[in-house]
């Protein structure tokens, strides 16, 4: 029987249904193509124009209404008429709050065929998963306003970090390192001017590193981190850092990778006592809402996390390698340089899910630039696990390749390409995903020639 998940949609404002509209359309379809999983939406209306009719952003039972759900996909909030401070507050960060959904984790890389802003970065250096924490910090919500209205008036905002905040956070940005290829992480801090709260974050993270001796990691003062991210990104993997630093890193980190508009997140409680929420970053962007321009792909690269959290890796995916494969082909949204419309994006990305590729990527076992010599191409050659089998692969890093670059895979045979249903196949594989081995600089030296050729050359002989 497939798994039935309830989800809760809410578009809220701006562009948030148009891009929660592309979502849907692609869950939808991902799901029917699947057939592994089946997905029920309900559509809640609690956005701006809800909180002009009634006074109130949230029903006094929405919370409650929300535990009911498996999963929360969010658009976004902010409409021109109603102050930042309110909208923010009474909606998003009530629900992150409340439904304790403590670490909010934003995936940046760059997408096939979509160069990075700067000349000093190159596409496969971008690969980065941020861990912000989401529950206090700079946005406790403690401090106040006396004195108003007076010339002397005074305001205060006072950010807060409890012991159990900031270990829950580190623990889960350690766990999170920990789980992907290069077992990296960098805390970013400010404990040289915030002497208190940044000095606990500092030492916590000290404490909490001997709990994963595997894990490699480093401090970064926020400021210099900025710096980093642009002049040496490929040193940079697991990122987690406080509600403030991390919400200002990632916009940068979006913007270095292309656009806002492919940014996405997901607000985790790792407890699973409540349902986590899964949205693009980008806020309302009144300027492009009701045009039907707007980038779907922060909202669909959100629900593929959201099937991920779900437990649906596979459908995941799929979305990811569709999503991919249509960047690759160059069916993008104007902040992309592309000329297609939302609603084309979305066409294109189901399309590509309607046809998928037989064989699709679970992850990679390694990479083997020692290999070289068994293929007609001086690129490196990975080793990808598939559903039903390996496939031998060549990984197009050029980046005049019209394939793309990092993150396309050409699957390949000893001679020519491997034919796939009688075609030959250019497969859109992420490896360096969670599963795989980031494939270059990292691994050069290492050796692994003896321990698997005899995988290799066997995988070979299948095809
Ligand atoms: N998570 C959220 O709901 C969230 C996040 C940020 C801002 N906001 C709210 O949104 C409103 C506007 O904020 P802002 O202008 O600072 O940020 P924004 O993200 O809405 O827009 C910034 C710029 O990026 C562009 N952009 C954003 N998303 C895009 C997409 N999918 N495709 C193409 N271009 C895109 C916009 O056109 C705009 O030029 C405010 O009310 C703000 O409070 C909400």
């Amino acid at each position: 029987m497939p798994h039935e998940y309830k989800i809760a949609s809410m578009p809220g404002d701006g562009i948030g249904p148009e891009v929660i509209d592309a979502a849907l359309d692609v869950l939808d379809a991902v799901a029917r193509y699947s057939g592994e999983f089946t997905l029920s939406f309900d559509n809640l209306l609690w956005g701006s124009d809800f909180y002009k009719a009634t006074g109130t952003y949230l029903p006094s039972d929405g919370l409650e209404t929300l535990k009911k759900y498996d999963a929360v996909l969010f658009g976004a909030v902010g409409a021109p008429d109603v102050p930042d401070s309110v909208s923010l507050w009474e909606l998003l960060l009530t629900m992150r709050g409340s439904l304790q959904q403590y670490a909010n984790v934003r995936p940046v890389k760059c997408l096939s065929s979509i160069e990075p802003v700067s000349r000093h970065v190159r596409p496969r250096d971008i690969d980065w998963m941020f861990v912000r924490e989401n529950s206090e910090g700079e946005y406790a919500g403690q401090g106040g306003r006396t004195h108003s209205g007076f010339g002397w008036e005074v305001a205060t905002e006072v950010a807060i970090f409890t012991r159990h905040g900031v270990r829950r956070i580190m623990r889960f940005a350690f766990e999170t390192a920990a789980s992907r290829p290069r077992k990296l992480l960098t805390v970013v801090t400010k404990s040289n001017a915030q002497r208190y709260g940044l000095v606990l974050w500092d030492e916590i993270a000290e404490e909490v590193s001997k709990e994963f001796p595997d894990v490699k990691w480093d401090k970064m003062l926020v400021d210099a981190m900025t710096v980093r991210m642009v002049r040496n990104p490929q040193s940079l993997d697991t990122i987690v850092g406080t509600n403030l630093h991390i919400d200002i890193l990632s916009d940068l980190a979006a913007a270095l990778a292309g656009s806002v508009g492919i940014a996405a997140s997901a607000n985790i409680d790792p407890t699973r006592k409540s349902p986590s929420m899964f949205e693009p970053v980008h806020g309302s962007a009144f300027d492009i809402t009701g045009k039907g321009i707007a980038n779907p792909l922060g909202a669909i690269w959100s629900s593929a996390m959201m099937l991920e959290w779900l437990g649906e890796k596979q459908g995941s995916m799929l979305v990811m390698n569709a999503i991919e494969k249509a960047c690759a082909e160059g069916n993008t949204t104007g902040d992309l340089g592309g000329k297609l419309n939302t609603k084309q994006v979305t066409a294109a990305i189901i399309s590509m899910l309607a046809n998928p590729v037989r064989a699709y990527a679970t992850g990679t076992t390694n990479v083997f630039p020692q290999f070289a010599e068994y293929g007609d191409f001086d690129n490196d050659l990975g080793l990808v696990n598939f559903e039903g089998g390996s496939l031998v692969m060549n990984v197009c890093s050029s980046r005049d390749n019209k394939h793309g670059h990092h993150s396309t895979t050409e699957v390949i045979g000893t001679k020519g390409r491997i034919l796939v249903n009688g075609e030959p196949r250019i497969l859109p594989v992420d490896i360096s995903d969670e599963h795989g081995t980031r494939y270059l600089d990292q691994l050069d030296h290492m050796d692994h020639t003896d321990m698997f050729l005899p995988t290799f050359k066997a995988e070979l002989a299948r095809f």
